[in-house]
Parts: C-alpha cells; sequence; structure tokens
C-alpha cells in the first residue's frame, strides 16, 4: 500500500487511542453537519469500539455536549446473523454503550436486521435502507472499522467473495471459520466513505496489522497486497481519506515508515 496514503497514529495504550478516536469523531460528525445538516457514520463492531462509545457518551466528558446527536445516522459496518438483543449483537453492543445514553431519534438508528432467518434477506433489505437513505451513490461522512487477528475487517474475511464485491452494497457471506453468516458492506460501499478510521489495538493485531500495512508476514515480504489474504486491504477509499488509530502493542511489529504522529 502506497504509504502516502496511510495517517498512522500509535497511542500508548487503549484509552489514549479511544480518547483520540471520540475527538477525531465529534470533530468530523461536526464538520458533516456544518457542510450537509446530517452526518452518516457507518459503526464497527466487536470489542475495540466500546471504550470509544463510552466516551461518547459519558456526560462528565466535554465531548457528548458538543456533538448535535440529532443530526448524526447510525448504520453499521456489519452484523453478526443474531437478533438485537443478542450477546453477539453489534447492534446491542452499540446501544448499551452509546446509542441509549445520547438523544438521537429512533429513526436515526438504522441497524441491519441480524435476526432475519434468511442472511441474504437481511442483506437485500439493508441495501434498501442504504438506497432509501443515500440519494444516489452511499458516501459515509465515517466509517468506523476494526482489525481481526486474521486481517479481516467488517465482515470482510480472508479467501471470502465479499472482498471482491463491486456491485452489490450489502452481503451476506458464510464464514467458515465461524460456522455462520454475516451481514457486511461491501468494499462498494465502504471505498465511497469520505473518511474511514480503523481502531486496532492489543498485540494479537500486530502481525495483521503489519501484513496489512506493509504486506509482510513473518518478516518476509509478500507482495504487499493480497486483499483475499488482507482483506482490510481492500479499503482504499476512491476520495476519501484512511486514518489508523492504534495502539503500541498493535503497532510493535511496524518499521517505522508511515506518517506517525
Ligand atoms: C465484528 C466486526 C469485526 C471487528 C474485528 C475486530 O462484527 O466482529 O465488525 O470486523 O471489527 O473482528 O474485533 P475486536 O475489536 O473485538 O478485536
Amino acid at each position: 500500500m502506497a504509504e502516502s496514503l496511510i495517517d498512522l497514529r500509535v497511542f500508548a495504550d487503549g484509552a489514549e487511542l479511544a480518547r483520540a478516536a471520540a475527538e477525531e469523531f465529534t470533530r468530523r460528525a461536526g464538520e458533516a453537519i456544518d457542510a450537509r445538516e446530517r452526518c452518516a457514520v457507518a459503526l464497527s463492531g466487536g470489542s475495540t469500539p466500546r471504550r470509544l462509545f463510552a466516551l461518547l457518551a459519558d456526560p462528565a466528558q466535554p465531548l457528548r455536549d458538543r456533538i448535535e446527536w440529532r443530526s448524526i445516522h447510525f448504520f453499521w459496518g456489519d452484523e453478526r446473523h443474531v437478533p438485537p438483543d443478542h450477546p453477539e449483537s453489534n447492534f446491542r453492543m452499540a446501544r448499551e454503550a452509546l446509542l441509549d445514553a445520547v438523544p438521537v431519534p429512533a429513526q436515526n438508528i438504522h441497524r441491519i436486521r441480524g435476526e432475519e432467518p434468511d442472511a441474504a434477506r437481511a442483506a437485500a433489505l439493508y441495501e434498501d435502507e442504504l438506497r432509501g437513505f443515500f440519494s444516489g451513490a452511499p458516501r459515509f461522512d465515517l466509517v468506523l472499522l476494526g482489525l481481526g487477528a486474521d486481517a479481516h475487517t467488517a465482515s470482510l474475511f480472508p479467501g471470502t467473495e465479499a472482498v471482491r464485491e463491486r456491485e452489490r452494497w450489502v452481503v451476506a457471506p458464510w464464514v467458515e471459520k465461524l460456522r455462520t453468516f454475516r451481514i457486511t458492506l461491501t468494499p462498494a460501499v465502504l471505498n465511497r466513505a469520505a473518511a474511514v478510521i480503523f481502531l486496532v489495538e492489543g498485540e494479537e493485531k500486530a502481525a495483521a496489522l503489519r501484513a496489512v500495512l506493509e504486506g509482510e508476514q513473518e518478516g518476509k515480504r509478500e507482495g504487499g497486497r493480497d486483499p483475499d489474504r488482507w482483506p482490510a486491504q481492500v479499503i482504499r477509499p476512491e476520495s476519501g481519506e484512511v486514518l489508523w488509530l492504534v495502539d503500541g502493542a498493535a503497532a510493535r511489529g511496524l518499521e517505522n515508515r508511515f506518517n506517525r504522529s
């Protein structure tokens, strides 16, 4: 990946990372609302964003009151094939850590219907939702993404066709290693975003981060770019920026060639 595209910021720990992410969220949401009177955000799932959500929701923190919650529309980058009250639901995590605590109108919350028995139908319904919200091509103001230890992001897993999807906006890949379907936005949507922020925390992500950013695994340069193997490499917004917010443990394996701050 051409280094000039990468803005990588390394923080001492997860708390500092979450604080920086909360500042970025607040600033970018404000800018989008100033420009377009609304902000469309796609949230990531998993555990890493929980601390960010809690910071944004915390009434004792200054950021909460700086955000025009009524003008933000919340979407998800992906969802597990489970009901919204299931412990593994990405929607549930965001609801409990953030949405229940801030004044977001119910009609601004656009969740993926993971409870749909037919995951492909859940994907089709979500594509309809996006088509209803965006006039023309979907352009999120901000997309939050995580990184799995296998270099997956959203639910774009290694070796799945979803990584190569360029037409459909939402698909429901079967993820063999998890023995389940997932519902995920595709690169066709993610790469139209104005800004993508990756949140990556923990030593267990170091090898994947190095592979994604340097195309290197086990110290051997592996030809740099292989999204089928390292799906997060497929995230290259056409006219948007990518920001990597990572902690020191995850950045441990990186050579220092990036725009580190
Ligand atoms: C999901 C996510 C997924 C996540 C990574 C990292 O539904 O699981 O959207 O892409 O971001 O798996 O997960 P952690 O933050 O839990 O390490």
